[in-house]
């Protein structure tokens, strides 16, 4: 075998992150440019991800950013043009995009299920089908949906959300097997609570301490937290791997 670890590097690969202007998906758009790979970030805020390309760029990377809504598909076909234009390939896709509304199930309300499916389910298979067909052109490709821990244990607060993920985890196995033959990789990435702006208020004071109760580890995580298991998913190291979730958790789901 040549060197085992020369199969985590992702120089030469082009990898497009969804909801990369903050949290999650700006901390896995870093680290995948830290492996060595050109990205392109994707989410609504020009500002942010302008700021972002150029913090990836200063380290030698080619990046790109393109402002795009993924719950319109108009929009993510306008994004797949983008990167063929300045890229010409995608290898690598991560999911990341979200919304999230925590409240009980009695009090949801249509628009808010709306936008957490349309964003989280709708605009993930859409940017699956459409960039992954840039993958399917080439016949090799890794597609990595974010899922959570609350796709496979409950949380009050998270009916709807905890669905989408479970979806988000089922999707993943229906689509590894589809494109199996395409040679896509489609694997989900399922993390415990992390530190991000959009969880400011769930994670402080005793729903912070609720939630720490529940990880063995101890503590809730930070996006670098998740960084290696997306340099595993992306790259030639995880090759044999497809129609995985990949709890990084800190032993919640274990302890549920
Ligand atoms: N944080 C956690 O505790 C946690 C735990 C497990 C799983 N996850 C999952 O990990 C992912 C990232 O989570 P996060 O906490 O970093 O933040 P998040 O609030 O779930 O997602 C925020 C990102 O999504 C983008 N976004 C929202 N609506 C969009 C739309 N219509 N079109 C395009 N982009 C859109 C936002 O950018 P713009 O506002 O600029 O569009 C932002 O970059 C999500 O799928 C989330 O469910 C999070």
């Amino acid at each position: 075998m040549n060197d085992p670890l020369a199969q985590f590097g992702l120089k030469g690969r082009v990898a497009v992150v969804t909801g990369a202007s903050e949290g999650i998906g700006r901390g896995l758009a870093l680290g995948l440019a830290a492996a060595g790979a050109d990205v392109v970030v994707t989410a609504r805020r020009e500002a942010a991800l302008e700021e972002l390309r150029a913090e990836i760029a200063q380290t030698g990377r080619r990046a790109g950013a393109c402002a795009v809504d993924v719950s319109r598909v108009g929009d993510i076909r306008r994004l797949k043009d983008f990167v063929v234009e300045r890229f010409g390939r995608a290898d690598i896709l991560v999911n990341a995009a979200g919304f999230t509304v925590t409240k009980p199930a009695w009090d949801m309300q249509e628009d808010e299920w709306d936008r957490m499916l349309d964003v989280g389910f709708k605009g993930l298979f859409f940017s699956c089908q459409i960039i992954g067909g840039l993958m399917r052109a080439r016949g090799y490709g890794k597609i990595i949906n974010l899922s959570s821990t609350f796709s496979r244990s409950i949380i009050k607060g998270r009916a709807v959300y905890g669905g989408i993920k479970a979806g988000v985890s089922h999707l993943t196995e229906a689509l590894a097997l589809e494109w199996a033959a395409d040679g896509i990789r489609v694997n989900a990435l399922a993390p415990t609570a992390v530190a991000t702006p959009s969880r400011a208020e769930l994670l402080s004071g005793a729903s912070l301490e609720r939630i720490v109760s529940r990880i063995p580890l101890g503590r809730v995580a930070v996006p670098d937290d998740l960084v290696g298991a997306t340099i595993y998913l992306a790259s030639q190291a995880s090759d044999f791997v497809t129609g995985h979730t990949l709890f990084v958790d800190g032993g919640w789901v274990a302890g549920s």
